[in-house]
Parts: C-alpha cells; sequence; structure tokens
C-alpha cells in the first residue's frame, strides 16, 4: 500500500482494531477504531463515543487525532479506519476536513474490516479541491 512498509500497516491495523474494542456506540451500535501514522512513526488511535445527545458524540478519527496531537505529533502520514464490515469503511465529510487540518493530499487513508485491510485512497482522492491551512496565511 504506497509508501508503507507491511510491518507499518500491521501495528495500524492491530492500534485501530484495539481502539475498535473500546468504541462507546450503543445508539447505533457501529463500532469504530482509527489509528492515525504521525511524522514521527509514532501511531495514535482513537474510537467513536457517542453520547446521549445525539449530535455530541464523535467520529473515531477525531479520537485519534486528539491523541496525535497530545502526544506532539503535528503531521497526519497515514490513518486507518476500521468498522463491522461487511461494507468498506470511509472516513465521513467532517473527518476528511479534520484530517485535512493535519495531513495534505498524499496522506494515506486506509479501510479495514474484520477480515482485515481492503482498500486503500490518498486524502486528495477523497476531499478534493480542498480549503486548508494555507487559505489562511
Ligand atoms: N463513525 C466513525 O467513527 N468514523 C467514520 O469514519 C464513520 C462513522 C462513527 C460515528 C458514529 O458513532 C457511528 O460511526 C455511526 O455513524
Amino acid at each position: 500500500m504506497l509508501q508503507l512498509s507491511n510491518d507499518v500497516l500491521q501495528r495500524l491495523l492491530k492500534a485501530a482494531q484495539d481502539a475498535r474494542a473500546h468504541s462507546h456506540s450503543p445508539y447505533s451500535r457501529y463500532a469504530v477504531g482509527a489509528a492515525v501514522l504521525d511524522e514521527h512513526g509514532a501511531i495514535h488511535a482513537g474510537c467513536n463515543i457517542e453520547n446521549a445527545a445525539y449530535p455530541q458524540g464523535w467520529c473515531a478519527e477525531a479520537t485519534a487525532l486528539g491523541a496525535m496531537v497530545m502526544a506532539g505529533g503535528l503531521r497526519a502520514k497515514a490513518v486507518l479506519v476500521t468498522g463491522p464490515g461487511p461494507d468498506v469503511i470511509t472516513p465521513c465529510g467532517g473527518c476528511r476536513q479534520k484530517l485535512r487540518e493535519f495531513g495534505d493530499d498524499a496522506l494515506i487513508v486506509i479501510a479495514a474490516d474484520p477480515r482485515g485491510i481492503q482498500q486503500s485512497w490518498t486524502l486528495g482522492q477523497l476531499l478534493p479541491a480542498s480549503f486548508g491551512p494555507d487559505h489562511l496565511k
């Protein structure tokens, strides 16, 4: 999968699967885990966290990006998202924009399910002609 070694892919998958086990999703019952690879080679994971006031819940990618920032990471190189299957999961529109804050068009987005890695894209493919930090310079 593009520039990522098999070792990194497997570590992203395991981190996202482990995070998914923590999902707080009693309303949708759709558990999601995400793992972000930062510019230091470190991996940061998160799960979706829902709320009884439905709009207050958030996605696994948001949790993972928060973990990355808190650990000192500022650039996202790749993200792996894993859901229950059987449909391939991709980051929602809002999460694509959140990823854009810390990554460029080359950021690798990988989809997995309980069977393993299924598909990948670049962020540029999923969020073309995006608005990003450079617009505010
Ligand atoms: N969800 C994620 O965590 N990431 C995605 O990429 C898609 C959707 C969550 C949000 C909500 O808790 C549940 O999946 C159902 O939409």
